[in-house]
């Protein structure tokens, strides 16, 4: 297996976590005999200050020129004052339309050993198993028209949808929810937007498609209590990108970090991958970082581009193991030293990788 992967590594806690990822890659590579060549390029806040803008062309041609992209982070709070589309943000908005992914699939799943960790009660979480198709490239992210006019003192963002745009990426959906326990929750705001009214009918003229698969509907407002309430009822969550943006971030809970938590956008010219957790300025360069997120963003880029189910599992098999044996990045620890194994962000990477290689070797 040979994969080219481009690495924007970006601001923050990016380039740390990024790095303990690639070396678990390398690792499963030699272990399996594969080529992964990594290139490594700028984006968001450290290419604003170098290069002039957040996607520097020669990060754009490389990402198009790779087999899949891994993002680390983007941001910064030097950046907050700029306006929309000069801000690190919009390096990655730009290469998301660039690369074309429509379907970005985020997992937020319970930990049992992290239980502690969130403030929902063990056995609301317990077991809880939720994949999150948000749509990427439509709605307000990209609707136009779009515009701030400060002399008239108003703004505008529009939400806007086509039915294919709808489609493609619920028949996405529909397919993993079809490998997994054969549920799928459409979340829309149909009882108040016209765009959503357009969403649900798609979504029900596609769920014919899928006889296999139970479909159900829910306002997002009421979904964003369901998913403190009751998390183990749902299976695969499809919605909008602002939707999706909310909801993916509201479900770090049931994990009870955002840190853990991996993400794979599929469906365009590239595939495109990154944690959810952000830049996390305050912590950047210290060490302190969990990288667990990007390691299992890893994992991904071997199940969605390397087709390498087995490499994958063993990662996300590797990080379970690795929480039950008690090691903890601080932001896991929570200040617990006297139960945890407290680790740095290479601590822990170091640790998850020998774990992983051990896993494949003995298999
Ligand atoms: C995310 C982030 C991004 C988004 C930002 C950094 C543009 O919040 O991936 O969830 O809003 O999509
Ligand atoms: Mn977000």
């Amino acid at each position: 297996m040979k994969l080219k992967i481009l690495v924007t590594a970006g601001d923050g806690i990016g380039p740390e976590v990024t790095n303990e990822a690639i070396a678990v890659l390398r690792d499963v590579a030699a272990l399996g005999g594969h080529t992964f060549d990594f290139d490594f390029k700028r984006i968001g806040g450290i290419a604003i200050v170098q290069d002039g803008t957040p996607l520097p062309a020669d990060t754009l041609a490389a990402a198009l020129d790779s087999d899949a992209v891994f993002l680390g982070a983007v941001g910064g709070n030097e950046f907050n004052s700029l306006s929309p589309d000069k801000r690190p943000e919009a390096g990655l908005l730009g290469l998301r339309a660039a690369l074309g992914g429509f379907a970005n699939l985020r997992p937020a799943f319970a930990f049992k050993e992290l239980a502690v960790n969130s403030p929902l009660r063990p056995e609301i979480i317990d077991g809880a198993d939720i994949l999150f198709v948000r749509e990427l490239l439509g709605g307000l992210y990209f609707g136009q028209p779009r515009e701030w006019d400060r002399a008239k003192g108003e703004a505008w963002n529009t939400m806007r949808y086509t039915r294919d745009e709808v489609a493609r990426v619920a028949r996405i959906a529909f397919q993993l929810a079809g490998k997994r326990r054969n549920k799928l929750t459409s979340v829309d705001k149909a009882n108040v937007l016209e765009v959503s009214q357009l969403w649900r009918a798609t979504v029900i003229e596609v769920a014919a498609e899928f006889p296999g698969v139970t479909l159900e509907h829910q306002y997002v407002d009421a979904m964003a209590m369901h998913l403190m309430n009751r998390p183990r009822d749902f299976d695969v969550v499809l919605t909008e990108n602002l939707f999706g943006d909310i909801l993916s971030d509201e479900s770090g809970v049931i994990t009870g970090s955002l840190g853990m938590l991996p993400s794979a956008t599929i469906g365009g010219k590239v595939n495109l991958y990154e944690p959810i957790h952000g830049s996390a300025p305050d912590i950047a360069g210290k060490g302190l970082a969990n990288p667990m997120g990007a390691i299992l963003t890893g994992a991904l880029i071997l199940r969605y581009s390397a087709g390498l189910e087995a490499e994958a599992a063993a990662i996300e098999a590797a990080a379970r193991k690795v929480l039950e044996q008690g090691f903890r990045t601080a932001d896991l620890a929570r200040g617990n030293t006297k139960d945890f194994k407290v680790l740095s962000t290479t601590e822990m990477g170091t640790k998850v990788r020998e774990t992983v290689k051990t896993m494949l070797v003995n298999a």
